[in-house]
């Protein structure tokens, strides 16, 4: 059986990714540049730093504000995102996801977050999901956004198990990148994810028992 199971937040828990996605929208239009949610993929997991190095870079802007600027778009770009969450309730927790939370407990499986948001902790705190979470990764305490392994690492350490008896579920492609390459079984959100090595196109559709056969079938012939 999978020890643990390590969720990524905005996109999979919550709708939250939507939310990131506004705010970013409306700072790059201040700064005359256009952002849609094709482009928006390549946010997905990705810290506020990185994120607006990318936009910046998309915008052929890469060089042009000082370190001070940066850091005060990030400030607004911030601010815009939790006046987006100002309203998040159990409400807006994704289908699919409180009875995945309850099986695993059930299950005895220890459940963990490894979101890169440094908002996580409210966000699931206004989601009244906190109690769930045996480990959440500290996101002021990473090196490394996604898809570097890091952030699923520390999560199995903090839950005590190792990558391979655990399984990790993202929405973005960087985050399915992550998780493979800290060899944890990975869970993929979303139409257009590659290379997950299960992949769903909503979180409705996550159930245990078919998670479970899935998890299984891949360790009998990996
Ligand atoms: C998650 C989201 C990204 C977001 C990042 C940082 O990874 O998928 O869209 O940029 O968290 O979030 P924060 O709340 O710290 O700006
Ligand atoms: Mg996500």
């Amino acid at each position: 059986l999978p020890q643990a199971v390590v969720f990524d937040l905005d996109g999979v828990i919550t709708d939250t990714a939507e939310f990131h996605f506004l705010a970013w929208q409306q700072l790059a239009q201040k700064l005359g540049i256009r952002i849609d949610r094709a482009f928006n993929e390549q946010l997905k997991g990705v810290n506020r730093a990185d994120s607006l190095t990318c936009i910046l870079q998309h915008g052929n802007q890469a060089g042009a504000y000082s370190p001070a600027q940066r850091q005060q778009f990030m400030a607004e770009k911030n601010d815009l995102y939790r006046q987006l969450l100002a309203n998040l309730s159990p409400a807006d927790i994704l289908p699919g996801i409180a009875p995945l939370l309850a099986a695993l407990r059930d299950a005895g499986c220890r459940i963990g977050l490894a979101s890169v948001s440094e908002n996580a902790p409210q966000v699931l705190a206004s989601l009244e999901l906190s109690h769930w979470f045996d480990f959440c990764a500290d996101a002021r305490a990473l090196t490394h956004s996604k898809p570097h392994p890091e952030i699923f690492l520390t999560a199995c350490r903090g839950l005590g198990v190792t990558p391979a008896q655990a399984i990790g579920i993202e929405d973005a492609q960087a985050g399915i990148a992550a998780i493979n390459a800290s060899g944890m079984y990975s869970v993929g959100i979303g139409a257009t994810l590659t290379g997950a090595h299960y992949r769903l196109n909503h979180t409705g559709e996550l159930a245990w028992p078919d998670l479970l056969a899935h998890w299984q079938a891949a360790q009998a012939c990996p």
